[in-house]
């Protein structure tokens, strides 16, 4: 693992808006693993900055989006698909047929996540992924649990992630309880993985995630075992990495 410690959060997100667009110049068709919540936005505001000054250009490049709340159709305003619009797909030259978000709305969610799996197979893997991390450390969906889940798959959100994500709603009541998440084999498998965490409320997170012992009640400690992972942080969620 590649472990940086940055003072502010914005230097999180120049420095993985800078290897994702490294990845975009190397490799213009890259395929493009995204995340959501607050802390990749200013990664997006980045990259955005780099599209509109000339420098990464999104034409060829493809994208496969982490997860999706059950039973949000796409145009709901607190639906991944409306963030990822807003944040980042309505500013850049990313041909909309090559963004690829799960349908969470979809009539059978169990096809959804095999046709999921397969689109990304297709597409050739997933070149770089970025992850953000919850406060109990999970990426994508993938929550605490008892084991490790390959592919893409209907997940039963945990108590802590319908609070914490309450705040992008009315109220916690209307938070989803249910989401379809990439597995963490679809994470392992891609080639190059970028986790941003940034605030005090994920130090535990992080510390546990790098210094902790690879297990599924940890879902992203298995991000140990992969070969490209740079984790980037700012002061407060580096905290407990720092004091060490
Ligand atoms: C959600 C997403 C995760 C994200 C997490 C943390 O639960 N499914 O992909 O990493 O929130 O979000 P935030 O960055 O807002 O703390």
């Amino acid at each position: 693992m590649q472990i940086h410690v940055y003072d502010h959060a914005q230097q999180v997100g120049q420095a993985a808006a800078t290897l994702l667009a490294a990845q975009l110049i190397s490799k213009p068709n890259s395929v493009l693993g995204l995340a959501t919540g607050s802390t990749p936005i200013p990664t997006y505001q980045a990259l955005i900055s780099l599209y509109k000054a000339g420098v990464v250009d999104f034409s060829s490049a493809s994208s496969f989006n982490l997860d999706e709340y059950v039973g949000l159709p796409a145009g709901h305003p607190c639906s991944y698909h409306s963030f990822m619009r807003e944040q980042l797909f309505d500013h850049v030259n990313m041909p909309a047929d090559h963004i690829h978000i799960p349908d969470g709305n979809a009539a059978d969610p169990q096809t959804e996540c095999a046709r999921y799996d397969q689109a990304i197979t297709a597409a050739g893997g997933i070149d770089m992924q970025v992850l953000g991390i919850g406060r109990n450390g999970h990426i994508g969906f993938n929550e605490p649990a008892d084991d490790f889940t390959y592919g893409t798959h209907v997940v039963t959100l945990a108590a802590d992630t319908i609070e914490a994500n309450a705040r992008f709603f009315k109220s916690a009541d209307e938070v989803p309880r249910q989401a379809v998440s990439m597995g963490i084999g679809n994470i392992m498998a891609a080639k190059c993985v970028v986790l941003v965490a940034t605030g005090e409320n994920k130090a535990k997170a992080v510390y546990d995630t790098i210094r902790g012992p690879i297990t599924p009640r940890v879902p992203a400690s298995v991000l140990q075992l992969h070969p490209c992972c740079v984790i980037l942080t700012d002061r407060e969620a580096g905290k407990l990495m720092l004091e060490e």
